[in-house]
């Protein structure tokens, strides 16, 4: 048996840019393979862990850092990461990647108006109309990586495609085994 590396793939982008579809499509494959994973979503964390906190950058940044010492325990003992949260400070991300093993930045991009044309949750209906303050990408910035390892344009490409993508990186990077199988 070969020891399985941990990785965290750290998936940032505005919400409704394709974070949680891509880590879910990439959550099934990976599993498929055999590879050991652990997906972690805003959508979710934010109604357990994090359900204290808000959208202020205080709040954002202590939702990243609780995120970032579970990541840090799985990631260093085998386990491959997905964590999807908008995180849109360069300087909070740069600390995630500091603390967690094997972290690469995945930039999940799509242009604002794609993102509040598919407006998944209503939530950018709201926040145009003013009902929901601190918005990102309405109304609270949106730091985009300079240098992500990865950038997916899901407006420009399919969820298999930006899956695609990702496996790739891993194998390139030989964090996952070269898959010679049927592609699922
Ligand atoms: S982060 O900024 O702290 O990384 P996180 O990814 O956990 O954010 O949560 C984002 C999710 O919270 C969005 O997908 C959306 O459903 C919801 N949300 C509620 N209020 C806001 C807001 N003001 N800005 C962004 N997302 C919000």
């Amino acid at each position: 048996m070969i020891e399985q590396k941990g990785f965290t793939l750290w998936f940032t982008g505005l919400s409704g840019a394709g974070k949680t579809t891509v880590a879910k499509a990439l959550e099934n494959e990976l599993r498929a393979r055999g590879v050991k994973v652990e997906r972690l979503d805003g959508d979710t964390v934010r109604e357990s862990l994090t359900r204290d906190l808000g959208f202020s950058k205080e709040d954002r940044d202590k939702n990243i850092e609780r995120v970032t010492f579970v990541a840090k325990l799985l990631s260093r003992n085998g386990v491959g990461v997905l964590a999807s949260f908008i995180s849109p400070y360069r300087e909070t991300r740069a600390m995630v990647a500091g603390e967690t093993t094997n972290f690469i930045e995945v930039f999940v991009h799509a242009p604002l108006e794609v993102c509040a044309e598919r407006d998944v949750k209503g939530m950018y209906a709201k926040a145009f109309a003013g009902e929901i303050d601190n918005f990102t990408g309405v109304s609270d910035p949106y730091e985009e990586p300079l240098s992500p390892d990865i950038q997916l344009n899901t407006h420009e490409e399919t969820v298999e495609q930006s899956v695609a993508k990702v496996l790739a990186y891993l194998e390139e990077h030989t964090y996952i085994p070269v898959f010679e199988g049927q592609q699922a």
